[in-house]
């Protein structure tokens, strides 16, 4: 299937381009690079032996993305489903700069999906988040727990599905599959693409593979007296290889017209702050130093997922573990300690 990634430049559009074109798909990339680097595209194509087929754009820009369609089309290779990664997606950011995030994360929705729609494309894969569950009324969170998101970033996700599901009901044969990812953590085992934050990290994962490789002193731990096994939040942190492999899933098996199909992707299982720097701090072999700080406005105590309809649905289930998640990040880290620059 010729399938169109936007944000594939991305953390999690790199690992699903390679898992896409490893199973055998065909690949367009398009991306702004507003949070990327056209360097996780090259390594791409080194790990995958093809060259990434790559536009550089604005979702926004509706002329770029028919030119983009037309020209797939006129080569005999026509778009058939789009994976749309690209948006923003920092919490903080969000609460400051809420037309902003509306701007791209709605905007991008809706002038992709006018594009698809006059390009007879009807297939689309949307990145959506546990977010949306704000503080989750139930652990683990099923897919029809309510939507009620905490912060302008979940919104903007709540209105997209909100959008993809009229899109769907409208009666022209779109297929729609919204993907609520937990916690993405980990990098391809090669350690040649990995996440690439810029600035301080504001996720855990990042933050403690910097600690560990020495650019910063210690790790703050945001609060030990939640309601939780240790007193640290819990999350469901899931090896961004298994989310990869849970598009090509999704991919695979699209859901009837009508109705969008609505999937958690997660492990199912929650792991603590602590959990994380003593697991991290054993595979890697070296220390990671911290400290309680006080809590960070907005967390919540835990959030992990309900799989039942990944695994039912998609025959899909999370094979890495955390264990697996820390020593490919560190091999991320290690051989690229400031990342692709
Ligand atoms: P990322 O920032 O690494 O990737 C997003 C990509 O989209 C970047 O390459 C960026 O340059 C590009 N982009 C942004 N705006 C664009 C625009 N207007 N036009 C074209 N390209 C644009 O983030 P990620 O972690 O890979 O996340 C991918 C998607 O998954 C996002 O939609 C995010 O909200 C969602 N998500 C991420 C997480 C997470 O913790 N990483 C959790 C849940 C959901
Ligand atoms: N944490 C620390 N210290 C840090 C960073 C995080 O103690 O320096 C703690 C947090 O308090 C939380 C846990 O580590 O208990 C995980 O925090 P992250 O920031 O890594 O992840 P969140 O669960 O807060 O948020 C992530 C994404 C959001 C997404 C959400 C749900 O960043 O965009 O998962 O999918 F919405």
């Amino acid at each position: 299937m010729h399938v169109l990634v936007t944000g594939g430049a991305g953390y999690i559009g790199s690992h699903t381009v390679v898992t896409l074109i490893g199973a055998g798909h065909r690949v367009t990339v398009v991306d702004d690079l507003s949070n990327s680097s056209e360097e996780s595209l090259r390594r791409v194509g080194e790990l995958t032996g093809q060259p990434v087929a790559f536009h550089r754009l604005d979702v926004r820009d509706r002329r770029g993305l028919d030119e983009m369609f037309a020209r797939a089309a006129s080569s005999g290779h026509p778009v058939e489903a789009v994976i749309h990664f690209a948006g923003l997606k920092a919490v903080g950011e969000s609460v400051v700069e809420p037309v902003r995030y509306y701007d791209v994360n709605v905007g991008s929705a809706v002038v992709l999906l006018a594009a698809m729609h006059d390009a007879g494309v009807r297939r689309i894969v949307f990145s959506s988040s546990a977010t949306v569950y704000g503080d989750p009324v139930c652990v683990p969170i099923p897919e029809d727990a309510v939507v009620q998101p905490a912060n302008p970033y979940g919104r903007t996700k709540a209105v997209i599905e909100g959008l993809l599901r009229d899109v769907a009901a409208s009666g022209t044969g779109w297929q729609v599959s919204l993907l609520r990812y937990f916690n993405p953590v980990g990098a391809h085992p090669s350690g040649r693409i990995g996440e690439d934050p810029t600035g301080t990290p504001n996720n855990l994962l990042p933050f403690v593979a910097q600690v560990a490789v020495g650019r910063r002193r210690e790790v703050a731990i945001f609060g030990d007296d939640y309601d939780t096994p240790d007193g640290t939040g819990v999350r469901d942190y899931i090896h961004v290889v298994d989310l990869a492999l849970g598009h090509v899933a999704a991919l695979d098996r699209p859901p009837a017209p009508g109705t969008p199909l609505v999937v958690n992707l997660g492990t199912g299982t929650g792991a603590s702050v602590l959990e994380v720097i003593r697991t991290f701090s054993e595979v890697a072999g070296v220390p990671v130093p911290y400290r309680i700080a006080p809590r960070r406005p907005g967390d919540v105590a835990a959030c992990y997922a309900d799989v039942s309809v990944a695994t039912e649905v998609l025959g899909w289930k999370a094979q890495r573990s955390l264990a697996d998640a820390c020593a490919d990040t560190w091999r991320w880290q290690r051989s690229n300690p400031n990342g692709y620059r």
